[in-house]
């Protein structure tokens, strides 16, 4: 079976000014979640690899760089979902771990639950092995800047479209026919203590049935949870939608029933991809049939 990836880093409208930069994110993650794929490698192992290197990349609302809440701190989310079982791993609300998407994987392979949050998400990663982080590592000068200004002027509307920054998430499968798809958020800019977005949750930030396909979203968390995004996504692909009739029909119902803006991206049973936004833009990227990387904005 032929391997295929898709991956975002968020639908908002992203300034001329870093446009280059969500390119070579994605184009980035391409590379090491396809390096994986293409040498027959596993869809979790490329899902969890592309992530890792787009919460790495301080372009993107994950892991290094996250939007900080009212009180100053980062709180992390993240999920991956397996298609074949449909059991997910998801942590919430962590503000010690550097990469969520990889303690995600951990509760999805080793816990017989499908979240866990705060506290006792970071009690797991310990029992799992994991080395907690200074959260202060993942803050940037420029998310400390936009806090203080957030505070100043009581949370302006027009700053914080131009501040939405960049969920990002992976769709894979693999040669196999194995199908994974993840998401990872710093969340909102100035969210409440313990908001959680739809990133973390099943169904809404994310979901896979290897019966119909895999799916990750990205924009405002509130409105995708009103409409279940992710798993309506696969359900109008089991109706028998194109991939990207799918995607499209996703965005419009996110506009007209959830009231918000956002994005999704998606691969079907078969590997196929599809996209849609209803923001300016959104960085994503695949693997064309031919195995050239099709990367924007
Ligand atoms: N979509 C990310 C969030 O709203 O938290």
């Amino acid at each position: 079976m032929k391997p295929s990836l898709i991956v975002h880093g968020g639908a908002w409208n992203i300034p001329d000014v870093a446009l280059e930069d969500c390119r070579n994110g994605c184009r980035h993650a391409l590379d090491v979640g396809w390096a994986i794929l293409s040498k027959g490698g596993a869809a979790l192992d490329a899902v969890e690899a592309a992530i890792v290197l787009l919460e790495d990349d301080p372009t993107f609302d994950a892991g290094i760089g996250s939007h900080l809440n009212l009180d100053g701190k980062i709180e992390l989310d993240a999920i991956v979902m397996d298609g074949a079982t449909l059991k997910a791993g998801a942590v919430a609300a962590v503000e010690r771990i550097r990469n969520p998407i990889r303690l995600a994987r951990s509760v999805l392979e080793s816990s017989e639950h499908m979240m866990l949050v705060g506290a006792g998400a970071e009690q797991f990663a310990r029992e799992q092995g994991f080395t907690l982080c200074d959260p202060e590592q993942l803050v940037l000068d420029r998310e400390r800047m936009a806090w203080q200004r957030c505070r100043e002027d009581q949370h302006a509307v027009e700053f914080h479209v131009d501040h939405a920054m960049g969920t990002v998430g992976a769709v894979a499968m693999d040669s196999h026919g194995n199908l994974f798809a993840g998401t990872s958020t710093g969340g909102t800019c100035c969210k409440h203590a313990g908001r959680v977005g739809d990133s973390p949750l099943i169904g809404c930030g994310c979901y896979a049935d290897a019966e119909a396909g895999g799916v990750s979203c990205t924009g405002l968390g509130e409105a995708i949870m009103r409409i279940v995004m992710a798993k309506t996504a696969v359900e109008f692909l089991r109706a028998g939608k194109s991939p990207q009739a799918a995607a499209e029909a996703s965005t419009r119902l996110l506009l007209a029933r959830g009231r918000g803006t956002g994005g999704l991206i998606l691969l079907d049973k078969d590997g196929a991809p599809g996209f849609a936004f209803n923001t300016a833009r959104m960085a994503f990227g695949y693997v064309a049939p031919d195995g050239s990387f099709i990367v924007a904005p």
